[in-house]
């Protein structure tokens, strides 16, 4: 038997106010299944959201882990190492790194007693970084550019968040398929510093958001961009600065919006002129409903990611992690869940639970 804690809400409402932790005991795996052991647990925004209950994805609640209500476990990305595999599992071996092949595994807990197909195997040339975070963002990215419209060579995109994780593995992947990019960012003190940095990942021009939305300025990307089209535009802002980014496309254009970190406005203005005479075509992506939909689409995406990274052409955006030494966790738990609330409270980027 291993002893096991999970961080798991029964209600949906604030995280403080919902979160607990349960401890529990898991038997050695039988058959196909697997024993894993969290490494490193990433917190995405959307876990958040799926705790409060505005996400349109929630994981199925239950008592299989023997809490007195039917409750689920938070987080959806998480990298993990694999303990005890049963008798009939060929394709682990202790000591392999997985991460979940669909979303609402539940990663916030110390270990997962799972069938070996709930998880998929990673190469032991990742990096740790590279392997706790491949799940998510390097996929949104690679998928965004690869799913809508037909990009060649000297094509360019254009992206508002452009400092954002998936901005960044944007940038790098246009890269590598020899695609121009356009990054607008927020004004700031350090503007020069943050370009430098997005200029070294590959992105052709930065621009900063008052840029954007000034017309005028449109005269120096149409210089840029020359006899070649901007065929994409990835929105992640919404609002006032999607609908400048829906000007600079070209004819045929697309724009494909996959976050909204301006809530404060959560339209696109699209012109009735735009779409007849430019015919421009606004569509969103939602990475859950891609898996959901064609599971192979991840492996698939996967494995291209993973070349990247072993040939060194991507890195991955950094993210701060947080110690959580599970052997001096008190008998309550409660060192986890204050751990995992600081993690969750913290806005300063993008954050993950890494376990002793
Ligand atoms: N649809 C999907 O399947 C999918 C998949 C993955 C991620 N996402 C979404 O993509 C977004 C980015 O994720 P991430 O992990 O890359 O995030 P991240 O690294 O934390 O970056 C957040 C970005 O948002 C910008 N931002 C924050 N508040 C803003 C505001 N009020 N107006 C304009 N920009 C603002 C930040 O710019 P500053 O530096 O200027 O603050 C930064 O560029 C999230 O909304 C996430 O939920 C969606």
């Amino acid at each position: 038997m291993t002893s096991a804690k999970a961080i798991v809400y029964s209600e949906h409402g604030q995280v403080s106010d919902v979160l607990h932790t349960h401890s529990y005991t898991l038997a050695d795996p039988q058959s196909n299944e697997v024993l894993i052991l969290t490494v490193v647990a990433p917190v995405n925004p959307a876990d958040i959201l799926q705790v409060i209950g505005t996400y349109p994805a929630r994981p199925e609640k239950n008592t299989k882990l023997g809490t007195a209500k039917p409750s689920a476990v938070g987080g959806n990305e998480g990298l993990f190492k694999v303990l005890k595999v049963g008798s009939a599992v060929k394709h682990f071996k202790t000591g392999d790194w997985c991460i979940p092949r669909v979303p609402g595994l539940g990663t916030w807990r110390s270990h997962i007693l799972c069938d070996s197909h709930d998880v998929i195997p990673l190469p032991s040339f990742l990096s740790l970084d590279q392997a706790a975070t491949i799940g998510v963002n390097p996929l949104t990215a690679y998928q965004l550019l690869t799913q809508f419209v037909y990009l060649k060579k000297g094509d360019w995109v254009i992206q508002n968040a452009g400092n954002s994780a998936v901005g960044k593995l944007v940038t790098q992947i246009a890269r590598v398929k020899g695609i121009n990019s356009i990054s607008v960012v927020r004004n700031r003190d350090n503007l020069t510093e943050l370009v430098e940095e997005l200029t070294a990942l590959g992105a052709t021009k930065v621009i900063t958001d008052e840029q954007n939305y000034d017309e005028s300025f449109q005269a120096t990307i149409s210089e840029w961009v020359g006899d070649s089209k901007v065929r994409l535009a990835l929105n992640c802002v919404s609002g006032k600065s999607a609908s400048a980014l829906v000007k600079k496309l070209s004819k045929g254009g697309f724009v494909v919006t996959y976050g909204l970190m301006d809530q404060s406005d959560l339209n696109i203005n699209i012109s009735i002129t735009d779409y007849v005479f430019k015919q421009i075509t606004s569509t969103g992506y939602w990475l859950t409903a891609n898996i959901a939909a064609n599971p192979q689409l991840k492996i698939d995406t996967l494995d291209e990611i993973c070349k990247y990274y072993e040939k060194g052409l991507v890195v991955s955006p950094p993210f701060k992690k947080v110690l959580y030494k599970l052997a001096e966790d008190d008998a309550k738990g409660s060192t986890f869940l204050e751990t995992m609330l600081r993690v969750v409270g913290d806005k300063s980027g993008k954050q993950a639970l890494l376990f002793e």
